[in-house]
């Protein structure tokens, strides 16, 4: 694996929020408020390098420039369904940031990961695209999204998820070795159903309280 690729955010409001997350007690509403706030402190890491510019503006005691974003070149794009789970918390931080979705379901002819569903704002190749799913498992709904991105002219993307297993790092990192992932933590190991342990269990039905 090439951990390099990986940068694991250990800020302890998102350990904290994680292992909230992590706990089976937790509420259907308090995993969807607590996944907000995770996305936001998630975010600040993964638009740590965003170009600034400068703008000169005027404080109520003198004239000057100042740091400032340039453009609006930012794009988040959730991987369906559970990507969805970061973007309330990823808008509150950048609020004039494009967002896209991609669908990818198992073609089961192949077995193959294959994507149903692609809708994103136009101009991808002049964006930072920040790719979304909650959970990096084995890693092939991540690959196929960012092949299919990379199809669509995305140059500069990022991969954001919570929880990364190794087995799901090493493959998105050799298909993908230009894409930084950022995680909130590296859990053990993928059990024989393909779900990260310890982790967090399906993240779709923790978010939208499809199961129980
Ligand atoms: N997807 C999930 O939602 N959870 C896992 O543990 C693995 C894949």
């Amino acid at each position: 694996m090439n951990a390099d690729n990986l940068t694991l955010v250990r800020h302890p409001l998102i350990q904290h929020k994680l292992t909230i997350l992590r706990n089976r007690e937790t509420s259907t509403a308090q995993f969807r408020q607590v996944f907000r706030e995770i996305a936001f402190v998630l975010g600040c890491e993964a638009t740590r390098d965003l170009a600034l510019g400068e703008v000169e503006i005027e404080t109520p005691l003198e004239r000057g420039n100042f740091p400032y974003l340039e453009g609006k070149k930012l794009c988040f794009i959730s991987i369906l369904r559970a990507g969805n789970g970061f973007l309330d918390g990823l808008l509150d931080l950048v609020p004039s940031a494009r967002v896209g979705h991609v669908g990818i379901e198992r073609d089961e002819a192949t077995l193959q990961p294959r994507t149903y569903y692609f809708k994103t704002p136009d101009k991808l190749g002049e964006r930072e695209v920040i790719l979304l799913d909650p959970m990096l498992a084995t890693g092939g709904t991540a690959i196929e999204a960012a092949s299919a991105l990379k199809k669509a002219g995305a140059r500069r993307m990022k991969f954001m998820c919570l929880v990364a297993a190794p087995e799901g790092v090493a493959a998105f990192t050799e298909a993908h070795p230009d894409i930084p992932i950022i995680a909130a933590a590296l859990d053990r190991q993928l059990n024989e159903k393909g779900y990260i342990v310890p982790g967090l269990g399906d993240a779709g039905d923790r978010i939208y309280g499809t199961k129980g």
